[in-house]
């Protein structure tokens, strides 16, 4: 165990003491667990705190988000993500190397890792049966970035994050520079810019691939969040999680989530597309249109009173209920990585969406700047 610091939020020390001792809400994991060298680049973790006690550790392995400690309605913190508590155990985990990073080049799944730009095609690696996934085995999620701390004018800090991905890298074409700034905010939003540019046309598609758990530890289910998408639509697939090119209603289907309702209601529902996914792993196509930003999902729990909006200008968001975890991994304080106790809200472009036309367009050329903003809104009630 290497937690050797102890975070006590200004405003909350008066609240917190108990027979003049002070308690900690929290303990944040400590620098040197991330203290390491990997391929010649150095390996760090970063905390944020804001005015409200609320805190994010983030590491410049993978660009990921290792801890949000966000506050419950009875006025305790909540850490509401997977992760684990030092750099050796991200390097072992055997099940689920995606806790936390950002994925990418191309987020989700790409079929049989082809495709073809300007008449060109192009082979990338495979790392999910016989598709690509998350920008494949050597993804950005596996890369030292560079970076470090800033802080706005507003007094909130943010880790700003940089790689330079090479031409050919996993098969993608272009030498791709990203940075992903994460902010947080004063009024409890973790806000994730993203920027890219290209020397050469290429498919883009990171997204932000935490597990959240609302209760705070994975000892509970998170079945029993209360989940809102807004979305009248869905993405389906075949078997390989590729999708057809359909675009579905999600009426009288068990992925119609635009009334608020518990993941677990109805996630073993005998319904085509979710007995292919295990549950819920699909692609919901938001009530916006592309590079409008609003309001994607609401997530709550009653147990906590912890409510999560997320927010995006992406046309889509994957929801994935944790389907294919198996409680192998042991996380932060000992928290087993276990089937469905982990949620992700991955916002993006379609998967698939270099051999659908229809889609969403995924391509960024020389001159041009791809953005995202992802913001994860957290409140009590
Ligand atoms: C999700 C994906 C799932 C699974 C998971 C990683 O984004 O939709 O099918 O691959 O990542 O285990």
């Amino acid at each position: 165990m290497k937690r050797v610091f102890t975070y006590v939020a200004g405003a909350l020390m008066l609240t917190a003491c108990t027979t003049g001792t002070q308690k900690a809400p929290y303990e944040l994991i400590a620098a040197d667990a991330f203290d390491t060298t990997l391929n010649g680049r150095s390996v760090q973790l970063y905390t944020l705190v804001n005015k409200q006690g609320m805190a994010a550790q983030i590491t410049n392995y993978g660009a990921r988000l290792v801890s949000l400690w966000v506050p419950a309605a009875d006025g305790s913190f909540k850490d509401v993500v997977w992760g684990y508590e030092t750099i050796a155990d991200y390097l072992d985990a055997g099940t689920d190397v995606y806790s936390g990073p950002v994925v990418g080049r191309y987020g989700n799944r790409i079929n049989k890792g082809q495709f073809t730009l300007d008449g060109k095609s192009y082979q990338l690696t495979i790392n999910d049966g016989e598709n690509h996934l998350h920008g494949g085995s050597g993804g950005f999620w596996s890369k030292v970035w560079q970076g470090g701390v800033v802080t706005n004018a507003d007094s909130s800090q943010s880790v700003v994050l940089t790689y330079e991905s090479p031409d050919g890298e996993e098969g993608y074409p272009g030498n791709l520079t990203i940075t992903v700034m994460y902010t947080l905010t004063n009024d409890n939003q973790l806000v994730l810019n993203y920027e890219a540019t290209t020397d050469a046309p290429t498919v883009i598609n990171p997204t932000s691939h935490s597990y959240f758990n609302l209760h705070g530890t994975t000892a509970q289910s998170t079945n029993s969040h209360i989940l809102q998408i807004n979305a009248d639509s869905f993405t389906p697939t075949d078997a390989g999680l590729i999708p057809t090119g359909e675009i579905a209603p999600v009426e009288g289907t068990p992925l119609d989530f635009r009334q608020p309702t518990a993941i677990g209601e109805r996630i073993e529902a005998d319904f085509e597309p979710m007995k292919l996914a295990k549950g819920y792993d699909h692609n919901w196509v938001l009530n916006k249109a592309n590079g409008q930003f609003g309001e994607a999902a609401v997530v709550y729990e009653p147990a906590t009173g912890i409510v999560m909006t997320v927010s995006t200008d992406q046309p889509g968001m994957q929801f994935y209920s944790g389907n294919f975890m198996d409680g192998k991994d042991v996380g932060k304080r000992g928290d087993l990585h276990s089937f469905r106790t982990g949620v992700a809200f991955e916002t993006q472009n379609f998967p698939d969406a270099p051999n659908h036309p229809e889609f969403p367009n995924p391509v960024l050329r020389p001159g041009e700047t791809y953005t995202q903003t992802c913001v994860y809104a957290f409140s009590t009630k």
